[in-house]
């Protein structure tokens, strides 16, 4: 399994569970596992993250899978064709980390950050801890009308205070903290019946302290949108309606909501974003059509919230379109013992909980072709870690991330208040996992 996040980790439960005895070896470029649901799932949803009870399972004591964390696979790591010597099959379940571009002018200005990046630095990605966004401007623009959108205005319309409560590494609580952020503009293209918020995140924005909501809609909610189908959708639009009425109050930051808008481009003073011009989009016969009327948003952030692509793997085809591994419920045609599953397999859409039903198709056909496929010419479990090991690659192991985990719950106690605080940086944790320091 190439990938600790929820679809390899439901992936391996699956082949526990089956009646075919296998060894399981998961392996994750991080020391630490669970993928998106560490490094993705908002800091201030930690009950989502009680997922991690189910996740953690296969690696009970006297299981046959094993963590191998701290073991990137391809480009700067163990190369897939050398792997392949080991195992049978392998299951990629990479997922989808690279943030897609709106390619308009000005997206590469300092301020300027994918959700991917911008999520990874706060929930303290140790690839995104030197990413230093800048919060000294009071508006920050958000492009997106998904639950990532909402997350990261969420996130930033936070008082500091509430935000030291969570997991979030220091280094960021104290960004956080000299935030001079006020108003979050939430840029969606399409209209209020469109939007692909669900109706919890939704009603969590409208929920938070000294934060007032303001949609701008340009009228057409109380004209009446076309009744969707779906029930949630239907709940968000009574939501944004009852908002409509809103008006700016007294509170100390304001999340705005702006409807039928696409980016044109960033805007930059003094080598960094300033403002996003956005022009003004109309619908007609069920689609947008912009109308040509512009107008600049203030803003010294810019986090695009559109969406994500997987990584091409060396060796196994890709659709660059759909960022996928190109797969038949999973096995990847042409490559015999090779198979996908989660993001890397469909797209970058849906909850943890819709890997599993992925990963357990996956891990049907994977036991079907089984006798089919051809023994490696090194399959004992030990001769793996020695060519991890030629790779100068001295893998994390179970115990090893649990001694991590125990850290950052101890310095979670230490924050007060705090269920735990995640340590960032690879280097502490690495140490950390190795007991080779004190803790810090
Ligand atoms: C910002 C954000 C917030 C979200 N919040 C929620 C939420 O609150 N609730 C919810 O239900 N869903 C949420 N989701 C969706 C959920 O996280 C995904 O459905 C799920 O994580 C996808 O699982 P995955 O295993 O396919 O990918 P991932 O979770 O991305 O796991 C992929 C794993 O592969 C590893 N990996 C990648 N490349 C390599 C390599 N070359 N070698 C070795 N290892 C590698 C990565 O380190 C990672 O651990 C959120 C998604 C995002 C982006
Ligand atoms: N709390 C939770 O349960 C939670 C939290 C976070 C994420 N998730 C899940 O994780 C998945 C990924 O979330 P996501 O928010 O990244 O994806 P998403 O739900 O697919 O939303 C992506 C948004 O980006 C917009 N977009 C795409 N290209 C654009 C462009 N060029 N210009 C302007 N807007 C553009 C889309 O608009 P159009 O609709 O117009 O294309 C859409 O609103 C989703 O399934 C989500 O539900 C869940």
């Amino acid at each position: 399994m190439i990938g600790a996040g929820p679809s390899g980790l439901y992936a391996a439960a699956a082949l526990l569970a089956s009646e075919v005895p296998v060894d399981v070896d998961v392996l994750d470029r991080l020391p630490a596992p669970y993928g998106l649901v560490r490094y993705g799932v908002a800091p201030d949803h930690q009950k989502m993250k009680s997922v991690i009870r189910v996740l953690q399972q296969p690696f009970a004591d006297g299981s046959r899978v094993r963590f191998l964390g701290n073991v990137r696979v391809g480009d700067g790591g163990i190369p897939l064709d050398v792997l392949r010597e080991h195992y049978h099959a392998i299951v990629h379940a990479s997922g989808s980390s690279v943030d897609r571009d709106l390619g308009i002018p000005g997206e590469e200005l300092a301020g300027s950050h994918g959700s991917g990046a911008f999520v990874s630095w706060y929930c303290g990605h140790p690839d995104f801890v030197d990413l230093d966004p800048l919060l000294d401007h009071p508006g920050v623009v958000v492009v997106g009308a998904g639950n990532v959108a909402l997350d990261v205005a969420r996130v930033l319309a936070r008082g500091h205070a509430e935000m030291a409560a969570t997991d979030v590494p220091d280094r960021v609580l104290d960004t956080l903290r000299g935030s001079a952020v006020t108003d979050v503009h939430v840029v969606v293209r399409r209209g209020p019946e469109h939007v692909k918020f669900t109706p919890a995140e939704l009603r969590q924005i409208g929920d938070l302290d000294d934060v007032d909501v303001l949609v701008h809609d340009d009228g057409v909610l109380e004209a009446g949108v076309p009744e969707p189908e779906e029930r949630r959708q239907k709940q968000n639009i009574a939501m944004l309606t009852e908002w409509t009425a809103h008006e700016p109050g007294t509170a100390s930051r304001r999340i705005h909501l702006h409807f039928l808008r696409t980016p044109l481009r960033l805007v930059e003073e003094a080598g960094r974003v300033c403002g996003v011009v956005v022009e003004r989009n109309e619908v007609r016969d069920g689609g947008i059509v912009g109308t040509g009327e512009e107008e600049t948003l203030g803003a010294g952030l810019v986090v695009r919230a559109i969406g994500y692509s997987g990584e091409p793997i060396p060796g196994l085809p890709f659709d660059e379109r759909a960022g996928i591994v190109p797969n038949d419920g999973g096995r990847v045609p042409g490559v015999p013992g090779a198979y996908v599953t989660g993001w890397i397999k469909r797209g970058p859409t849906g909850v943890i909980g819709t890997n599993k039903h992925d990963a357990v198709e996956t891990v049907a056909h994977l036991l079907d072709d089984l006798h089919t496929l051809p023994a490696p010419p090194h399959p004992d479990p030990e001769s793996v870690v020695e060519r991890l090991e030629a790779y100068g690659i001295d893998p994390v192991t179970w115990d090893g991330w649990e001694r991590l985990d125990a850290e950052e719950l101890r310095l979670g106690e230490a924050r007060g208040g705090a269920e735990r605080v995640k340590v960032a940086d690879l280097a502490g944790m690495l140490a950390a996992a190795r007991n080779a320091v004190e803790a810090r």
